[in-house]
């Protein structure tokens, strides 16, 4: 059934601009990258957009340390990003920066329109404050004795120890990170936006939006302490964007970042005659607008940001995808174990398909934790990409190539067998569009168990020795390609570099999700080469001595 083309913006969650892309990174990357390669791959109109997170205070002291511009630092570190998301085959259609006009411009439209409807209100409060560095710190910036269980060196913010929660001001004997001195605390007129009054208004956009459970959950435990207003300014010294009418005061960062996503995609229409800003970002429009984003930024994104959004006068999300954090071998990610892993780092010893497939094999929609087991995740990669999927083309293609001039049979040996695979289509789409990857990994490799098994009990090898079965064996090699075909169809959102090879070898231009359903028959393909090579144990375990080390 040829499905109604979908006008879908989706955002990945903005990397913060002070340090490098991770293992744990990459989950949210590449969880938003399958589903959007997965809904162009089907027809739909589909746009990426995502931009570097760079405003804020630990930008800022970075920067500082390194004796650069914010803007330099913030630069350098966007072209990391890009190329860690480019090798890892995540292409966005734009990757920009919250530090620009377009976002300036914004955020400042939707400050006027929440202050004119008497959503944003100045309130004094006290905060820490460095005398000798001449600043208000974060919580994170301050650092003391928890004032619950008595341990030393704990955040501003919370105690590592005994999970506390508190402010700076409830610490014993606080310090400030930056100078090691006392802080004081001083009063500072600070701007707030009426999140107290968005609680009905957010109910009903939470229905509408279709949350997962353990999101909805969230949302309701929420409700029941009672939302409260939300403090949208910080005082200079502060990277971000100055508060119109104000010589001192600056927008938080997480006031600004989400916008980036409408500042991004605002940016792209500028080139793109195709895409109209308000037919994705004002209310009325036949357009679906994701984020997907990590559960600990659940708040800002279900709370916070449609609030804004609805008083702003634009449209809310459709939906908010969340995830779960990743442990690698079961912990936390540990520089000391050598499992706090770099992007860079794993692209220096793996494949990217090698870990985008395995944690497709592990994903689910709910925010749920991800395992990475290194042990786990070679027997995987080789038993179900090498072993199986791969193996398939590889059984077959000797055979075209060489006995038959490259050329495929008019027919296929066994029609219903490629029309189980057919068949199978609609199921595995609706586990992508539910991000029920692992579900739709499972389905896929046991119909790549079903190829094998065909090619097992036809023995092509066997046949040919026979020249009264040539013909035989052109059809059953004609077969196992097809049904590698279509198996590599479905799995182009998720290996994408490996899917282009395949197409490469089959000579083909173009893949649409609905190819799976027509084989390719009387075609020449290519020469066969391996397309994937298996995981070798001392790749991982340099890939963890490299992490040690780094
Ligand atoms: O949690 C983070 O790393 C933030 N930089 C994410 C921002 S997402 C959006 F709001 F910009
Ligand atoms: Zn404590």
């Amino acid at each position: 059934m040829p499905v109604k083309p979908r006008k879908i913006l989706v955002s990945n969650a903005l990397p913060y601009a002070n340090g490098s892309i991770h293992m744990g990174h990459l989950v949210e990357y590449l969880q938003g990258n399958i589903w959007i390669r997965f809904q162009k791959l089907r027809g739909h109109q589909c746009t990426y957009i995502c931009a570097s997170d760079v405003h804020g205070t630990p930008v800022m002291l970075k920067a500082r340390e390194l004796g650069i511009s914010p803007e330099e630092l913030t630069e350098q570190v966007s072209a990391e990003f890009l190329r860690d998301f480019s090798d890892f085959g995540i292409e966005f259609d734009n990757y920009y920066t919250t530090h620009s006009p377009e976002n300036e411009a914004l955020v400042g439209e939707m400050f006027e329109t929440l202050r004119a409807n008497g959503d944003i209100y100045t309130k004094t409060i006290e905060q820490a404050y460095d005398e000798k560095e001449g600043m208000f710190l974060p919580d994170r910036f301050v650092r003391g004795t928890c004032p619950r269980c008595g341990t030393d060196d704990q955040y501003g913010d919370a105690c590592e120890n005994c999970g506390a929660t508190y402010t700076p001001a409830d610490l014993i004997d606080p310090i400030s990170v930056l100078s090691g001195s006392t802080p004081i605390k001083r009063d500072s007129e600070h701007y707030f936006f009426r999140l107290s009054q968005y609680e009905q208004r957010l109910r009903d956009w939470m229905q509408s939006a279709a949350l997962e459970k353990s999101v909805l959950a969230k949302l309701e435990e929420w409700f029941e302490t009672g939302l409260q207003d939300w403090d949208i300014s910080r005082d200079a010294p502060y990277f971000g964007f100055r508060i119109p009418g104000t010589d001192d005061k600056y927008f938080y960062v997480w006031l600004d970042a989400p916008v980036g996503y409408a500042a991004s995609f605002r940016n792209l229409c500028d080139r793109r005659d195709d895409l109209d800003f308000d037919e994705y970002w004002r209310p009325g429009h036949d357009t679906e607008l994701y984020h997907f984003i990590g559960k600990d930024i659940m708040y800002f994104h279900t709370l916070f940001w449609p609030a804004v959004l609805q008083g702003a006068g634009f449209r809310t999300p459709t939906s908010v995808f969340a995830h779960g954090f990743l442990t690698v071998n079961g912990q936390k990610m540990s520089k000391s174990r050598g499992t706090f892993i770099n992007a860079r780092t794993y692209l220096d010893h793996l494949h990217p398909a090698h870990l985008r497939y395995y944690y497709a094999a592990k994903l689910g929609p709910t925010i749920e934790d991800l395992d990475l087991n290194l042990d786990d995740f070679a027997a995987r990669v080789n038993s179900d990409l090498v072993g199986k999927l791969v193996n398939i083309a590889s059984r077959c293609a000797g055979f075209i190539n060489k006995r038959f001039d490259g050329q495929l049979a008019t027919e296929l040996h066994a029609p219903e067998l490629h029309a189980t695979f057919a068949d199978s289509a609609d199921e595995i789409a609706e586990h992508y569009e539910r991000r029920e990857y692992s579900k739709a990994m499972r389905v896929i490799m046991a119909l790549a168990d079903e190829a094998n098994r065909y090619i097992d009990e036809q023995k092509p090898w066997v046949m040919a020795k026979d020249e009264a079965q040539l013909g035989a064996v052109q059809a059953v090699c004609t077969q196992g390609i097809n049904l590698f075909r279509s198996l590599m169809i479905y799995l182009t959102p998720v290996i994408p570099g490996v899917a282009d090879d395949a197409r490469a070898f089959l000579q083909e231009q173009h893949w649409h999700w609905d190819d799976a359903k027509t084989p390719l028959l009387g075609a020449t393909i290519s020469q066969f080469k391996p397309l994937l090579t298996r995981v070798e144990p001392e790749q991982i375990s340099n890939m963890v001595k490299q992490s040690k080390q780094s």
